[in-house]
């Protein structure tokens, strides 16, 4: 048996096992490309299937927009699952919190259906300063959403930074953050801005929990686990394209420290491919190209980052991302999102490897400024014209959709089990393997 059908009759396999024989249900949903590959409807769907859903990395710089309800919602720090009135909601330790970001996300849904851990670092005005402070500054602008998350991981690592937990003593808390504006010269009034947060710091103290403990319980209670990753892979802080990344680790397999939490939790990893490529911010993107096509591919997905509104770049698909991405993250099967969107573009081709210095090479270089040099090799791939939104079947997509698809699966030796064809819950195509 090849590896191809090998880790496919695995996947199958342990697809049966989970959801016929009773094993725990447990599930990780990652982007492989730069993030927005639209990982929130997918994690929405599947949501309504499990009893916890969590986040273990990241903070408000997340953009998870769901249709749900007739409503559009856009996540950055919730986990998907809060839409459905049953599912817990956790927010591992990994996290970085931005308690005002969290109090209005948090209005139209139940507080109860959230746990925080105690350990995740908190964003507050001083964070998000110094963000805008190392963007002015830096040698290079990263393009950051300036949400405070470099910040508030810099701070964690020099071990300057302030948890949820302090929110139990909220003199304590006053001190603390007095201290650390003062350390770095921050003139805000701290005080104030913990007075006018108390009642919201009040409602959620009920949730602030020991999260690893509470997702052990919830182990042996049988309830099924969502993992939702945010960002993407080749955002990730080791494994992107450094130092054009953000401050964690979109990866499942940080999930067992971002959440105090056993490895081998997580049974399933279905990675998110955007049919084509996109990035926000600076940072090399060697399949990036503009032109009319890349400008009609913006406006007909409504390309523009969910967080901040800036226009995403556009690149075709890029599989030498793709290939690290599965193997750094454990990808175990695939979807392809945006997959309507290619309908009618032209020229369609994928990038198989790149060459650097005049070789050919297959994995990422591992610096930037190489990889802002490689020169993206292609294979061409016939277009297809049809609207193919109102597809629900794998066999119904055009012969040449199904050849750019087939060559993603044969390549990533990944089973493609999601096709998603429009932004709407329904517009999802389910691939049977069996
Ligand atoms: P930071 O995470 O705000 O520090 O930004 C670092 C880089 O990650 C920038 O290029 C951001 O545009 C990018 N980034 C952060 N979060 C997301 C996301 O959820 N989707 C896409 N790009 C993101």
């Amino acid at each position: 048996m090849d590896e191809a059908s090998y880790i496919y009759n695995k996947t199958i396999a342990s697809f049966n096992d989970i959801f016929y024989n009773g094993i725990m249900k447990s599930l990780a949903i990652v982007g492989l490309q730069f993030g927005d590959e639209g990982k929130g409807k997918l994690t929405d769907t599947f949501a309504k299937e499990f009893d916890v859903v969590i986040r273990y990395q990241g903070g408000n710089n997340a953009g998870h927009t769901v249709y749900a309800n007739g409503k559009k919602y856009v996540l950055h720090l919730l986990p998907s699952g809060i839409i459905h009135t049953h599912t817990i909601n956790v927010m591992g330790n990994g996290m970085v919190i931005d308690l005002e970001a969290l109090e209005k996300e948090l209005e139209p849904f139940d507080v109860k259906q959230v746990r925080i851990s105690n350990r995740a670092h908190l964003i507050t005005p001083l964070h998000r300063f110094l963000d805008q402070q190392a963007e002015n500054q830096a040698p290079q602008k990263i393009g950051t959403t300036l949400k405070g998350i470099g910040p508030a991981y810099q701070l964690k690592a020099i071990r300057l930074g302030i948890r949820m937990g302090s929110l139990f003593h909220l003199d304590r808390f006053k001190s603390e953050l007095k201290q650390l504006y003062a350390h770095y010269g921050f003139k805000e009034d701290s005080e104030a801005y913990v007075n006018r947060l108390t009642p919201f710091i009040q409602r959620i103290l009920p949730s602030i929990i020991d999260v690893g403990s509470f997702l052990e319980e919830a182990k042996e209670k049988g309830q099924s686990m969502l993992f939702e990753g945010a960002q993407g892979m080749m955002l990730d802080l080791d494994h992107g394209t450094y130092p054009f990344v953000t401050s964690s680790h979109p990866s499942p397999t940080s999930a067992a420290i971002d959440l105090g939490i056993s490895q081998g939790w997580i049974s399933r990893t279905l990675g998110v491919v955007k049919a084509y490529t996109t990035r926000v911010g600076e940072g090399p993107f060697p399949t990036e190209y503009v032109d009319r096509v890349s400008q009609s591919i913006r406006e007909r997905a409504h390309e523009y980052g969910a967080t901040t509104g800036r226009p995403r770049r556009i690149g075709h698909l890029d599989l030498v991302m793709l290939k690290h991405a599965v193997r750094v993250a454990g990808v175990t099967e695939l979807a392809v999102t945006l997959f309507d969107i290619l309908s009618g573009v032209e020229p369609l081709k994928i990038c198989t490897h790149y060459r650097l210095d005049d070789k050919d090479i297959v994995t990422i270089p591992g610096h930037a400024e190489d990889l802002q040099q490689v020169v993206p090799v292609y294979l061409s791939f016939s277009s297809w014209n049809q609207d193919i939104s109102m597809v629900r079947t794998y066999e119904a997509l055009p012969d040449a959709a199904k050849a750019y698809l087939g060559f993603i699966e044969s390549t990533l030796k990944r089973p493609i089990r999601y096709i998603s064809v429009g932004p709407q819950r329904e517009q999802l195509i389910e691939v049977n393997h069996d």
